[in-house]
């Protein structure tokens, strides 16, 4: 590339929050830019395009967004100042569930993109360049940015470009997109909208290319992802095992996980495949939130302490080594001593590798935010601190129970010293070695030596056919 050309090139800089849907989405978001001549900028400050895909979640995540959208629109001013610009979007869940109000707090912004609109972001980003250029000509405009945030009739994923590359041997794939369930503390159903299954065949190209482009891991994503019933080119259905099994025969794909399950979705079939797929790790994210009836049921998550239990069993069943991780929140409204009691007594019973534990955040819209009876912040960091200690030391006995295998591990990045490599275990698991960071998107065989609490330390054995 010339000099010149090189110049010429606009820069975006896109930073992610929340969940893995949106890394996904934020890599897809890159690709549609592509085209257009953006390349990945890893500072605002050099970017001519700043993109927040954000999160809402919890309050504190969606709050988050307005602190950096204020440091955005100083380097904003300064850049007016020297007769350029920045544009600044904002994508992903606060951009689907608070839309104009965006603007309206934060007039230095854009473009409000939703989740399922951004492969419209070339003709949104026209218009916004179309309305910053008259603004800077001094024109005053009704309005402030450009706003999509429609559930479009036509989905994302046929307008999207294929994925431009793969990062460390790794990709995700979302699957299946939004959620039906509506539990009475939670966002999603409504930013991501009514719960959707893309067909089987362009999840099979996606996975296809994706390995082609040298994935060896690959992740499913969806809020809801063993819910997936996706169409096949037969018209019959399919169910996520289906899916993993028809993935599982991609030559060249090590690893399989899927990611996030509900309870009430683990199917037979899926539990079967735990037991029979080789390339699907011993790994489940399965959230259980509580483990009170009473709490479960407010919740409206439509299964009980018994069910998640009975789960487990037949899990183990077909994959005794399988390392189970879960979601937890404290405090929902009405929640007594003896219902964090009931949690605190499934998660002794059910034993976990790992899991991400919150405290209620009251989020505006949802049923649970009108409830009587919410609990103070002092209850719940309480409850949050006994409930993390228990599992922090489930974690520990996790990993110390590894120590001295030999495990294949898929190298990931380099680690913080000098030297180190980091990956990850088939149980998910971070592990770090002395290595090459030649290593890094590939497999080795590493045997474990240490167990910290939430990693482990290894080193590299010669032969991949000596792991385990
Ligand atoms: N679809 C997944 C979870 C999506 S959100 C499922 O059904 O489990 C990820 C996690 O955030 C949830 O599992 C829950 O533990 C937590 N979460 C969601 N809404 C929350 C809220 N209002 N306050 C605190 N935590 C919340
Ligand atoms: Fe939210 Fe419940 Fe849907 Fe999960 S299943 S995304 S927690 S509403
Ligand atoms: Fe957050 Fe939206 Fe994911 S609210 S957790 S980014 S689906």
């Amino acid at each position: 590339m010339t000099l010149a050309a090189k110049e010429s090139r606009k820069r975006v800089f896109i930073r992610t929050y929340g969940c893995q849907m949106n890394v996904y989405d934020s890599d897809r978001m890159a690709d549609v830019l592509r085209p257009l001549g953006y390349a990945l900028s890893d500072s605002p400050e050099q970017a001519d395009l700043v993109v927040l895909n954000t999160c809402h979640i919890r309050e504190k995540a969606s709050e988050k967004v307005y602190s950096e959208l204020g440091r955005l629109r100083d380097v904003k001013v300064e850049r007016r100042r020297d007769g350029a610009d920045l544009m600044i979007a904002v994508a992903g869940c606060v951009a689907q569930a608070e839309g104009e109000e965006i603007a309206r707090r934060q007039p230095a912004v854009d473009i409000v993109v939703g989740p399922q609109a951004y492969h419209r972001l070339p003709e949104l980003l026209a218009e916004a360049e179309r309305k910053a250029a008259l603004r800077r000509a001094g024109k005053r405009l009704p309005g402030a940015g450009v706003l999509d945030t429609e559930f479009p009739p036509e989905s994302k994923f046929d307008h999207l470009p294929a994925p431009a590359g793969v990062r460390a041997g790794s990709a995700f794939l979302s699957i299946q997109e939004g959620c039906d369930k509506f539990c009475t503390f939670c966002v999603v159903p409504y930013t991501r909208g009514a719960e959707y299954s893309r067909p089987a065949q362009s999840v099979l190209q996606e996975a296809r290319a994706l390995v082609a482009a040298g994935a060896i891991e690959l992740t499913l994503l969806g809020q809801n992802v063993n819910a997936y019933h996706g169409e096949a080119l037969d018209g019959s259905t399919w169910s996520l095992a289906r899916l993993v099994r028809a993935i599982g025969e991609i030559d060249g794909l090590r690893r399989i996980r899927y990611t996030t399950s509900h309870p009430r979705d683990m199917d037979d079939d899926l539990i079967i495949a735990h037991g029979e797929v080789p390339q699907l790790m011993p790994y489940l994210h399965l959230p259980v939130q509580s483990g009170s009836d009473r709490i479960l049921e407010a919740m409206n998550r439509g299964h009980g302490r018994d069910l998640f239990r009975r789960l487990v069993d037949r899990l183990r069943d077909r994959r005794p080594d399988l390392a189970l991780s879960s979601d937890f929140i404290v405090g929902f409204p009405g929640e007594s001593d003896a219902d964090f009691d009931a949690t605190m007594q499934l998660i002794d019973e059910v034993g976990f590798a790992a899991a991400f534990s919150f405290k209620y955040s009251r989020r505006p819209g949802t049923p649970g935010a009108a409830l009587a009876d919410q609990i103070p912040e002092s209850v719940k960091a309480a409850r949050l601190a006994a409930l993390q200690a228990l599992l922090a030391r489930q974690q520990r006995e996790f990993n110390l129970e590894k120590v001295g295998m030999t495990v294949p591990v898929l190298f990931a990045e380099p680690g913080r010293k000098p030297g180190q490599i980091l990956g990850k275990s088939p149980w998910l698991q971070s592990v770090y070695v002395e290595g090459p960071a030649s290593l890094i998107g590939s497999i080795a065989a590493v045997r474990l030596i240490e167990a910290h609490a939430v990693s482990l330390a290894g080193e590299i054995v010669p032969s991949l056919e000596a792991a385990a």
